[in-house]
């Protein structure tokens, strides 16, 4: 299933001003033919649009420095044709794998471009930087609303926040951040600061290192029950990061594995949000329906992020 469509109606920001202070090997989807139950291949994201030039033309278009969006362009083709590479390897269409453009530490120009180039959906992983950004893309004005997903580490008291800009949280790893973010999304409907649920995934902590984030796996089934029954939420999958120097294929089999135990008790709990820009096909070959792709498409990031 797809990440529910937010409403494109501005419904944040409503960023809190001040600190920031967060920072499968069984049923491989290589052209599987079961359709249905747990082990049945994730069905994908809609297809972005094959033609980045016909993402439209604002009258107030994003600003293009020095050539960027024509840099842009060429990132963004080059990683449409390794993601399309990589499906078609694994017996996969291109379609099902949906692209984050993680914009983290870049300005909001490069997202709204991005979004100008067609891009739908766009990855941010702290609170404050991203509020801000969504904000000023807005303002800029590029003919399509990205939808925006938060995928970084994430304390409870920035929910409120969070839930003014995000539309999907893929770093959901503990059931007091998923108390919070369910009511910070309830009081958000009510007082019409946003008009759907929080779409929510499970990060999953492939290495249980708790300073990388996630739920480690032997918790992810109660983590996902008790999501899964919140208002204002909507599991919707599982996300990881691969551990550093780890095998990335067997770390997002492992993922993988993990979807499929998921699915058996939420079948709409579908994505599988696994690789970068270094391992993408890895990702895509063991059943990732989402990459988060940043360096490959925006180049290096020049100012740390905490
Ligand atoms: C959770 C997460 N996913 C994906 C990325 C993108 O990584 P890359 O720049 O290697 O594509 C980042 C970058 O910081 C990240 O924090």
């Amino acid at each position: 299933m797809n990440f529910a469509d937010a409403d494109r109606t501005p419904t944040g920001p409503d960023a809190e001003p001040g600190s920031d202070a967060e920072t499968g090997p069984d049923a491989r989807p290589a052209g599987s033919d079961a359709e249905t139950g747990p082990d049945a291949k994730p069905t994908g994201p809609a297809a972005e649009p094959a033609d980045p030039a016909a993402a439209g033309d604002a009258t107030r278009g994003p600003i293009d420095h020095d050539g960027r969006r024509d840099e842009l362009a060429a990132a963004l083709a080059e990683v449409r044709r390794r993601i399309a590479e990589a499906a078609t390897a694994a017996g996969r269409q291109a379609a099902e794998v949906r692209l984050v453009a993680i914009t983290k530490t870049f300005p909001a120009e490069d997202a709204a471009l991005l979004a100008d180039l067609g891009v739908t959906d766009l990855g941010e992983n702290r609170d404050q930087e991203a509020g801000e950004k969504a904000a000023e893309v807005r303002e800029l004005g590029p003919d399509r609303r990205p939808r925006w997903h938060m995928v970084g580490r994430l304390q409870r008291n920035k929910a409120r926040s969070v839930v003014g800009w995000a539309d999907v949280v893929q770093s959901l790893d503990s059931v007091r951040l998923a108390d919070a973010l369910s009511r910070a999304a309830r009081v958000a409907m009510d007082e019409g600061r946003r008009s759907t649920p929080l779409d929510v995934l499970l990060q999953a902590s492939l290495d249980d290192d708790p300073e990388r984030g996630g739920c480690p796996l032997d918790g992810l089934a109660a983590l996902a029950d008790h999501a899964a029954g919140l208002d204002g939420l909507r599991l919707v999958g599982v996300m990881a990061v691969a551990p550093l120097g780890a095998d990335p294929d067997r770390a997002y089999a492992t993922l993988w594995q993990a979807s499929t135990t998921l699915r058996a008790r939420h079948p709409q709990a579908s994505e599988v949000s696994a690789g970068m820009s270094g391992d993408l096909e890895s990702a895509i070959r063991q059943g990732s329906t989402c990459v988060r792709v940043g360096t490959a498409l925006l180049g290096g990031r020049r100012i740390a992020s905490p």
